[in-house]
């Protein structure tokens, strides 16, 4: 019901009505009143006639015996006639007994009639008496030769002339509630008809706006008022809000797809990026961030700090940087030590600058940069300096020591040959010639290791490889009482490789494998096979194995757990250097004191057929 009434047709309506009602109303008081008044003056001059008709002596006197004549005169009931002398007694009437008499004792209380000499006038009153009866009596004057003669006295029933103005006022009202009811009516129609279909379209529109629909319009019709004028706004104002939204919608999408850029590009650096909020804490880290600290992005950014990750004595002054940083303070780059979730230290450095906006500040960002790999590639470049000047130094030792060891040898087997030794001083010379014998073998290996490799790679036979090697090292395998056994792939492929290193990588093995052997059942196994892309070479020794600490170390350089004079600690390092170079692997299983499995795995892409 309050919905009904809230309809601005039905408001207009409602109003118009009250309107109508209010200017009926007081219209109808009017017209009313002016009926009403309009009927008592036709009362008046009709109860005047007979007086005028007796003045005029038209009329006799006695005839007011007869109520009737009256009565026909003035078209009423007449009650109650008689004729008075100008100071209010009654000389004339039909009934005798009120000759004589003063004319007040026979009105009505209600009935105000003035009486006096000097009341020379036509009277009228229309009065109701206790008893509810309406009455009219009127006083009308008998003049002749302009000299009052008397009054005639008249007294009606109104009841008829009461019904009569009544009957007026009902039909008045009876009218104007029609009128109303019509003109509402009507009115409420047009109303309706003019608003109702203009709103309805304005809210079916709006309402599919709401729910995204920006395309929509509200059609023009109707006449060309205000309304119309409200339509053409409202188009417009859809059409400005929709190229607004598609704007707003493109640039939020060049922003996401900016911002998604950034974030790929970002995780792809081999270095940190990270933001951090005005507390310091984390609101964006890229995926270089996450696996050198450890930590998940939804860890680092839902609830860490930056001195969440630093070590303790670094996050005062890291602190003091942020701060410094917030002030305005120019960027520096600082190192620190940060810690990863599984407790170990790394070495960081740290680039930021700070997040600006609407002279706000909002945070830093900045790059995080690992510098452990950078201190290993330094030690590794020194360590390969190093390398690079013991190469160098082995080719001069081999070419100082050489010649004097030669000379020292030939002397020792000299001393060998004179006749009068005993045989501990025997046995002296000849320790002194398996020490030059020790000596020549190292001197020729680092005239190998330090001799140039051509670099140039060609297509090789591996197992035609191997099969030099174990020619070359015949000898020194049958005198260290050795058993090879070969398992070759037959038509293994030939593959593409610097034929010195890969000589350099598989001797490096081999010479392992015979030192680690055991005193008895020495036995090496010399594998070669394809298996997918790769070709294989394993070799397996039954010898002592490698500890797993050691395991974790075989590949540095200068390793070795052979005794000085025998081991450089560089055979695997520079036999791993060779392979990587040629894009393959070392793998190394090993069981403590039952011997190691060495597989050299080198890539058959590009092989010759
Ligand atoms: N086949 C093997 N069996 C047992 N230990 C081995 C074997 N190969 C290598 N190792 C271990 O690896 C270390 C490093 O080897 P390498 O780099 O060739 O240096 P070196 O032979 O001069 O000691 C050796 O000292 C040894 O402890
Ligand atoms: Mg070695």
């Amino acid at each position: 019901m309050k919905k009904f009434f809230n309809q601005i047709p039905v408001k207009i309506g409602v109003s118009i009505l009250l309107i109508e009602t209010i200017l009926l109303s007081m219209m109808g008081v009017f017209y009313v009143r002016s009926f009403n008044r309009e009927i008592d003056q036709r009362v008046l001059e009709k109860l005047a006639l007979p007086g005028i008709l007796m003045s005029q002596r038209a009329l006799n006197y006695d005839s007011v015996n007869n109520h009737q004549i009256i009565g026909e005169l003035v078209h009423e009931t007449v009650l109650e006639t008689f004729i008075t002398k100008r100071n209010g007694v009654i000389f004339y009437a039909a009934d005798e007994l009120m000759l004589g008499k003063h004319i007040k004792q026979f009105l009505a209380p209600e009935e105000q009639l003035q009486i006096t000499d000097d009341s020379a006038r036509n009277q009228q009153i229309t009065f109701k008496t206790s008893e509810g009866n309406n009455f009219i009596s009127s006083l009308s004057e008998i003049r002749h030769n302009d000299k009052n003669l008397g009054f005639l006295y008249i007294k009606i029933d109104s009841t008829k002339i009461e019904q009569e103005k009544r009957h007026i006022v009902l039909l008045f009202l009876l009218g104007s509630l029609l009128t109303i009811f019509l003109t509402t009516l009507v009115e409420a129609f047009y109303i309706h008809r003019l608003f109702v279909p203009r709103i309805q379209a304005i809210s079916t529109v709006l309402k599919r706006t709401k729910t995204g629909d920006l395309t929509t319009r509200v059609s023009l019709f109707g006449p060309e008022d205000e309304f119309h004028v409200l339509i053409h706004l409202i188009n417009s104002m859809l059409n400005t809000v929709s190229e607004t939204i598609t704007t707003l919608t493109d640039t939020q999408e060049a922003l996401k797809a900016s911002g998604e850029r950034f974030r790929e590009l970002s995780d792809l650096l081999p270095e940190g990026v990270f933001e951090l909020d005005v507390n310091g804490y984390f609101t964006y880290v890229n995926l270089q961030l996450c696996e050198v600290s450890q930590y998940s992005r939804e860890e680092l950014c839902q609830k860490l700090q930056f001195t969440d990750i630093l070590i303790e004595e670094d996050i005062q002054r890291s602190s003091e940087n942020f701060k410094e940083r917030i002030e305005g303070q120019l960027n520096v780059s600082s190192e620190y030590k940060a810690r990863r979730k599984d407790g170990t230290v790394l070495q960081v450095m740290v680039n930021a600058s700070s997040i600006v906006q609407q002279d706000q500040f909002k945070g830093l960002r900045g790059i995080v940069v690992d510098l452990t790999e950078k201190n290993r590639l330094q030690k590794q470049l020194w360590q390969t300096q190093k390398m690079e000047s013991i190469g160098q130094l082995s080719a001069s030792i081999a070419h100082e020591f050489g010649n004097p060891l030669v000379g020292i040898h030939w002397l020792l087997v000299d001393i060998q040959h004179l006749p009068n030794l005993d045989e501990s001083q025997k046995q002296l010379v000849t320790l002194g010639l398996h020490e030059c014998k020790k000596l020549k073998n190292l001197i020729t290996n680092f005239q190998a290791f330090a001799k140039p490799s051509s670099d140039e790679k060609r297509y090789y036979d591996i197992n035609q490889i191997l099969d030099d090697i174990l020619l070359l090292y015949k000898k020194y395998i049958t005198d260290k009482n050795v058993d090879i056994v070969i398992n070759y792939q037959k038509n293994l492929p030939r593959i593409q490789v610097v034929k010195d290193q890969v000589h350099q990588v598989f001797v490096n093995i081999l010479m392992n494998a015979l030192d680690a052997l055991h005193a008895n059942k020495r036995k090496i196994f010399i594998t070669t096979l394809q298996r997918d892309s790769q070709v294989l070479v394993i070799i397996k020794d039954n010898g002592c194995g490698i500890t797993d600490e050691n395991l974790d170390h075989i590949f540095e350089p200068f390793f070795s757990t052979k005794p000085e004079a025998k081991g450089t600690g560089l055979g695997l390092y520079v036999s791993h250097l060779i392979t990587k170079n040629h894009n393959g692997k070392i793998q190394v299983e090993s069981t403590r004191g039952e011997g190691s499995i060495f597989t050299i795995s080198l890539p058959v892409e590009g092989l010759a057929l």
